[in-house]
């Protein structure tokens, strides 16, 4: 027995009104299309076909998908059983056929592998049906006196009776393929699209046996626009919680918490309301997410904690401290036990070991050592209106408060620079640099200036 899936991805997509296809469309961090593909049992063979923006959804298919994946194209959509029909040449040598709609990301693997158990045990083809609180746009199942499947009546071509039909055709079903072809090749477009409906086959091979099963509601709902996007990406979420709470992370809030699928949060993490983890980002036991923050494809070790703060391609090492109000761009760095503070932004930067940048600073381009404090207000300015410029700041380095550092320039190991200093040439190691004019005192200042006022 061999199995293959086709998964239909050519669609228009023509109620989401996009410039993007529909299939590619993000939930969760992952695109339906996407989601579609791993939940996909083991199988021999994964045909997706493509039609609009075929480049772009193909890529996405093999980004997804199994290895060897096969993608046909479909030049003009003429409806679904039109698709199935093209794909249907590259299905030689398999025995029975998935067809799953590029659109529905809640299905799952347990689910798909019912059905084709299911199937293994029926007829010709098994459906798998839905009983959702509202069936408005689906296809309805039309069942017999004795409960026997006889066809699907889609919505827009559906009479009052039909209508009130509440089970729906989820669009997932299991062929075996002799009868499938056989079916295909008779499609008419007698309806009101003008397509060729997968659905129709179903009536065809009511004499052959039809079997169904019946989803969970939800599992098989189809996004069509995008308020069903916004509901199955709220499932999604829930369910990337789920998972991750019974791994062992505290979730404060999870309805404030969102968590891509690529993300990772090892057990013993903790995420406090308004997290937002996306891309690639990974999170260590015992670090301290939140509140209100947003990390993207960034790396946070043990025991870090982050408050208040927006981190893009950074990595935060063993213990740091981010935040509140703290900015960290790609290619920002805190080894173990450094510090970037309130209202701090770092770009392209390393900030050493138990180094500290506490307030209302901008690093960038630059190298901090070990054991540096960096005072409020510090500026490295690291870009002359044509080029950066690094800055490089050595192991216990004091940089006094309002220092600009400006680059290309080096403080040497242990200097000092003066509070309110403009250095624009190297500190040696252990030297102090003051770059600002001596403090005068004008004595009875306030005194003279207030008789001549009066006068
Ligand atoms: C389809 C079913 C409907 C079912 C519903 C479940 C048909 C005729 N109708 O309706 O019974 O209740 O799904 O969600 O099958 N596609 C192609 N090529 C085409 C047309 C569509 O690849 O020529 C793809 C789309 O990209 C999409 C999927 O097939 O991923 C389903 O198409 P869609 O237009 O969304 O069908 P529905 O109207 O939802
Ligand atoms: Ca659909």
């Amino acid at each position: 027995m061999t199995t293959a899936a086709v998964v239909l991805a050519a669609g228009q997509g023509v109620r989401f009104n996009s410039a993007l296809p529909k299939v590619l469309h993000e939930a969760a961090g992952r695109p339906l299309l996407g989601w579609v593909l791993r939940a996909l049992p083991p199988l021999d063979r994964v045909v997706v076909v493509v039609g609009r923006d075929a480049a772009a959804v193909r890529a996405a298919a093999v980004q997804w998908g199994p290895d060897g994946l096969v993608v046909v194209e479909q030049p003009q959509q003429r409806g679904t059983g039109h698709a199935v029909r093209l794909a249907a040449a590259a299905l030689d040598g398999i025995d029975t056929v998935l067809v799953v709609p590029g659109d529905t990301p809640l299905l799952d693997e347990r689910l798909l592998a019912g059905l084709l158990d299911r199937h293994a045990a029926s007829g010709a083809v098994t459906l798998l049906t839905a009983t959702p609180a509202d069936p408005t746009g689906y296809g309805r199942v039309k069942r017999d006196e004795g409960g026997d499947i006889v066809g699907i009546v889609e919505h827009r071509d559906a009479d009052a009776a039909e209508l009130a039909i509440r089970e729906v055709n989820t669009s997932v079903y299991a062929f075996q393929t002799r009868p499938l072809r056989i079916a295909l090749e008779r499609l008419t477009t007698h309806n009101e699209q003008g397509e060729e409906y997968l659905t129709d086959v179903v009536g065809a091979l009511a004499g052959s046996g039809v079997g169904s099963v019946q989803a969970p509601t939800q599992a098989a709902e189809g996004v069509n626009d995008r308020a069903q996007l916004a509901v199955v990406a709220q499932q999604l979420r829930r369910r990337i919680l789920h998972d991750l709470m019974v791994a062992g992370v505290t979730v404060i809030d999870p309805a404030t918490t969102y968590v891509d699928a690529g993300v990772s949060v090892a057990a013993g993490a903790v995420r406090l309301p308004g997290t937002h983890l996306q891309g690639r980002t990974r999170v260590a036991p015992g670090a301290v997410i939140g509140p209100d923050s947003r990390l993207v494809d960034t790396v946070v070790e043990r025991d870090a904690q982050i408050s208040y703060s927006v981190l893009l391609e950074a990595s935060v090492g063993v213990g740091a401290s981010v935040g509140p109000f703290a900015y960290l761009r790609p290619g920002a760095r805190l080894e173990g036990g450094a510090k970037a503070g309130t209202f701090v932004e770092v770009k392209n930067s390393t900030v050493g070991e138990g180094s500290k940048v506490p307030h209302l600073s901008y690093i960038g381009d630059t190298t901090i050592g070990r054991g540096v404090n960096v005072g409020a207000a510090t500026v490295t300015v690291n870009y002359d209106g044509y080029d950066k410029h690094r800055t490089v700041i050595g192991d216990g380095a004091r940089i006094g408060s309002d220092t600009m550092l400006v680059a290309p320039v080096t403080v040497g190991d242990g200097a000092y620079t003066g509070a309110g200093s403009v250095i624009t040439s190297d500190v040696p190691p252990g030297a102090l640099a003051v770059e600002r004019a001596q403090q005068r005192i004008v004595e009875g200042y306030a005194e003279r200036r207030r008789r001549r006022h009066e006068a």
